[in-house]
């Protein structure tokens, strides 16, 4: 059995990085598979999060969820502190997990900065959780961005360990390939990696001091349109076939952005737009990212003007994520040797 699982922090504004590189694909995999969508909050507070903002965040996130066109019918919606089951298991996980492991997480590394002595301890364990919130639900499949590719791979060590330190205890309960299976991430389409709209070698992120850097699903179509005719460019012309684009990291950036919204392929956009001065080109973005982004960004206020829906959604989510959680976590139990 297929099951998909992912999340997001509520910290600050969702943007297009988070749009394209998962929700886009998050979105599409509802009709093929079981999926689970988490606001990770628990994760979140790894970083101090002022707690006003951080409740309004959460919800805010959740609304940006349902206005890209996730169906809370058809998928599980919820955050994550109302699943206790995540922070259960994320102790097993790190019993399991090895200090060397998290030492090569190149994420802790960027967030902790220099001051290390002075992260907190949460984010240096970030990954575990996260490991905890996939394997909890024994999930297969993880749609996301390019850069939560190591903390996949360090889920994938977790199950893998588990499945071994524990081998005789799991197939005397009857799993014979193993109790938690090898996640597979999904890192898909044209839009893996956003770059920021000010430098073509760095990401696009909440966290940017310049809100030039981003486009936020809240921004209205004056803002978009701005941000895109500010957006950092090179002198040439677009080239006509992707070739032509390396070693030119803001236009391809650009040009990965307007395939992905189009949904086509990067040889298509170039094939239209190649040759072509970049003005044109960024007229043309900017208009087709205010006629997808609009109407999400409409929906999302129409949602966040009725809390009381939002909150209804995620409560029922919570309920159903339990049932599959709690269950995982009665066989840890048993496996591992702990009464219940
Ligand atoms: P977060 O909240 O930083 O980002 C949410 C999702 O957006 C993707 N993303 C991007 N994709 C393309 N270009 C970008 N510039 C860009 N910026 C962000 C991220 O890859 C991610 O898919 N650790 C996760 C949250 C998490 C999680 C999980 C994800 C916690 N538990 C379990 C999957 C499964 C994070 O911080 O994502």
């Amino acid at each position: 059995q297929q099951r998909v699982f992912s999340g997001m922090q509520p910290t600050g504004n969702l943007h297009l990085g988070n749009y394209l590189g998962a929700l886009v694909n998050w979105v599409r995999m509802q009709n093929t598979h079981e999926c689970i969508y988490c606001v990770v909050d628990m994760h979140a507070i790894t970083m101090w999060q002022d707690p006003a903002a951080l409740k309004g965040a959460i919800r805010e996130v959740t609304a940006a969820y349902l206005a890209a066109g996730l169906d809370p019918n058809k998928s599980i919606v919820f955050n994550q502190s109302k699943v206790p089951e995540h922070a259960e298991l994320g102790w097993v996980v790190n019993c399991v997990a090895r200090l060397g492991w998290l030492n090569r997480m190149t994420q802790f590394k960027e967030k902790a900065g220099k001051d290390r002595e002075n992260a907190s301890v949460g984010l240096y364990d970030y990954p575990c959780l996260m490991a905890a919130d996939i394997l909890v639900y024994r999930a297969t499949h993880v749609p996301v961005g390019e850069d939560q590719k190591q903390h996949l791979e360090l889920t994938r060590d977790v199950a893998q360990k588990f499945n071994n330190d524990f081998k005789p205890q799991i197939e005397a309960a009857g799993f014979l390939d193993g109790f938690f299976p090898l996640t597979e991430p999904v890192i898909q389409g044209p839009a893996t990696r956003v770059m920021s709209l000010r430098d073509g070698t760095k990401k696009m992120s909440k966290s940017d001091a310049s809100d030039y850097a981003r486009i936020n699903l809240t921004d209205d179509a004056d803002a978009i349109a701005q941000k895109v005719r500010k957006a950092k460019t090179d002198p040439e012309p677009l080239p006509s076939e992707p070739k032509g684009l390396d070693g030119r990291p803001e236009a391809e950036n650009l040009v990965g952005i307007y395939a992905a919204l189009a949904d086509q392929p990067v040889a298509a956009v170039l094939a239209e737009f190649g040759g072509g001065q970049f003005s044109a080109f960024k007229t043309a973005l900017a208009d087709l990212a205010v006629t997808k982004l609009s109407p999400l960004n409409g929906e999302m206020r129409r949602l966040l003007g009725d809390p009381g829906y939002v909150d209804a959604v995620l409560k029922d989510g919570a309920e159903r994520a339990r049932v599959i959680a709690s269950e995982t976590m009665n066989h840890v139990k048993d496996i591992v040797g702990l009464l219940r």
